[in-house]
């Protein structure tokens, strides 16, 4: 594409001459800005119609019934899926499995970033690396059921690690209100498993981390965890547990590190990644979940 005109070089022309090379520039500006117009048009269209036989996102539309569909949804929606999925038909186990993630809660399908980056990340760290999936965090078990499914797949064991009643006291945080201090207590480990399903590789771990760790979880290598704790003390020995225990390849993935909403997340990712001299990249999900890589 040739290069787009700066505005200086739009100014008032010094001659006939320079006002027609202007003209010209435009009108190749134009052409290249229809060009653009017309590629993402046949780009939606072949998404739509499925034409290469890929995956049909109007048929994956329709059989979905968001309970808070904002006016441009769909388009959004259409926008958000991977062209490795929309195009070229990888994933196709996407519905099955963003169905089981938003089970009982519809709302949880809006967040397409964080769907797509468990699925992508897990099965990319799954077919490059040895070990087990774990989530520190399962609450009523949808990310877990998401992570158990491609555990059973890939024929490895799936760690789920919850006190399977919210948070204790002594975990208190100073910035916890009343509403944070209450979160997570109205679920029992058999709704749990229930979502979950029951793959025999599953490993439920209840209790209060690290205390509840099992000897078979510690003596045991990951490639994925997803860490989804809210507040600092869970997170940060999270961290220090399963970062030594990651093989070469392995990904963790740490819920709520940018959203603002639980700074004791941001600490302890911050601290942890200070003190191993680590970094890692952030998500544009809704809860702006951290990706470290072994
Ligand atoms: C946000 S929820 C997890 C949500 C879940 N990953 C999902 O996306 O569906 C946070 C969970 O962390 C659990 N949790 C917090 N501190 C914990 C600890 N020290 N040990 C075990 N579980 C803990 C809480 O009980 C709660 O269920």
């Amino acid at each position: 594409m040739d290069e787009v005109p700066q505005i200086e070089t739009l100014r008032k022309p010094a001659s006939d001459g320079d006002a027609n090379a202007d003209i010209l520039r435009l009108r190749h500006c134009l052409a290249d800005a229809q060009r653009l117009v017309a590629a993402l048009d046949q780009r939606l269209s072949i998404a739509a119609t499925d034409a290469r036989g890929a995956v049909s996102l109007d048929e994956i539309w329709s059989s979905r019934s968001y309970l808070h569909e904002p006016q441009n949804t769909k388009n959004i929606a259409l926008c958000l899926q991977p062209t490795s999925f929309s195009e070229f038909g990888k994933h196709r186990e996407f519905a099955e499995v963003s169905a089981l993630f938003k089970q009982g809660d519809e709302f949880r399908g809006l967040d397409f970033v964080r769907i797509w980056s468990m699925i992508l990340n897990i099965k990319h760290a799954l077919a490059k690396c040895p070990g087990a999936v774990a989530e520190l965090g399962v609450y009523r078990g949808q990310s877990s059921a998401l992570l158990s499914y491609y555990a059973q797949a890939f024929m490895r064991k799936m760690y789920l690690a919850d006190t399977f009643s919210g948070f204790a006291e002594e975990q208190f945080e100073e910035d916890m209100g009343p509403g944070k201090q209450a979160a997570f207590k109205d679920i029992t480990v058999e709704n749990a498993q229930r979502i979950v399903g029951n793959y025999e590789g599953n490993r439920w771990i209840v209790g209060m981390f690290p205390a509840s760790v099992t000897e078979e979880m510690r003596a045991d290598t990951y490639a994925f965890v997803s860490i989804d704790c809210d507040i600092y003390e869970p997170i940060i020995r999270g961290l220090e547990f399963f970062w030594p225990r990651m093989n070469p390849g392995g990904i963790i993935l740490v819920h709520d590190y940018g959203s603002g909403h639980w700074p004791g997340a941001t600490r302890a990712v911050d601290e942890f990644c200070a003190e191993k001299k680590v970094s890692g990249c952030l998500m544009a999900d809704f809860a702006g979940s951290f990706v470290l890589a072994r």
